[in-house]
């Protein structure tokens, strides 16, 4: 039977980095659904589809090609055959994705998809609707957050060590953005689910979260 463990949370929230771990550690399929909402900002790149063109936009949507192949070091990512791990995290994709991901015809796309991923596996996805939408019915639901400050950091670090070129400034600017855009979507807005368990990370360090994680999806394993 399918076990799903649903973790959602805000840009920074450490999602990614502890979503890889547990799915290692308890030998679960990880599903980083960010990354498909990437993938269609980034073929509207690539097709120079303006961002106010919502009709093109959908297109893509409907028609895009996305193959995540979870993998021990991390999701590879492939848009119509090709890998784009790294493309998709750039900064022009960042700018444009959230705006992109409140398009309804589009996350009803890739809800569908995110869904027939996760079809009959035991998973991890992470994402900002995983508990209140895409499956409401998560055997574990968890929300993990930290202040704007910590998270600017944290992905500021990151970025650095990625080769991906952004100041302090730029990173916490973005992120304070997309709460904002994020939060407030008509639908899939990011918010805990009732009865999703709140894990503040602000002064955690990552095996600790990591621990705290695998503690919660145990008892209800
Ligand atoms: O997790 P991330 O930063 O890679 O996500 C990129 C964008 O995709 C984020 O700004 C919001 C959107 N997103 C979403 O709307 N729903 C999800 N389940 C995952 C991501």
């Amino acid at each position: 039977m399918a076990f799903i463990v649903g973790i959602d949370g805000p840009a920074g929230s450490g999602k990614g980095t502890v979503t890889k771990r547990v799915a290692n550690k308890l030998v679960l399929i990880n599903i980083d659904t960010g990354s498909t909402y990437r993938c269609v900002a980034l073929e509207v790149l690539n097709r120079n589809i303006n961002i106010d063109d919502i009709e093109k936009i959908i297109e893509v949507a409907k028609n895009i090609k996305i193959d995540i192949k979870p993998l021990p070091e991390g999701d590879k990512i492939f848009l119509n055959g090709k890998e784009v791990t790294k493309e998709i995290r750039s900064k022009e994709v960042t700018t444009i994705v959230s705006p992109i991901s409140s398009i309804k015809e589009v996350r009803l796309a890739m809800v569908e998809l995110q869904r027939k991923m996760a079809k009959g596996k035991n998973v991890i996805m992470e994402g900002r609707d995983i508990c209140t939408y895409v499956f409401p019915n998560a055997d574990v639901k968890i929300y993990l957050d930290a202040s704007i400050e910590e998270r600017a950091k944290r992905r500021f670090k990151e970025n650095q060590e990625k080769g991906i070129e952004m100041s302090y400034e730029e990173v916490y600017e973005s992120i304070r953005k997309r709460d904002e855009n994020d939060k407030t979507k008509e639908i899939g807005a990011l918010k805990p689910a009732e009865d999703s368990i709140i894990v503040d990370t602000t002064n955690l360090t990552i095996d600790e979260v990591v621990e705290k994680i695998i503690e919660i999806i145990k008892r209800k394993m």
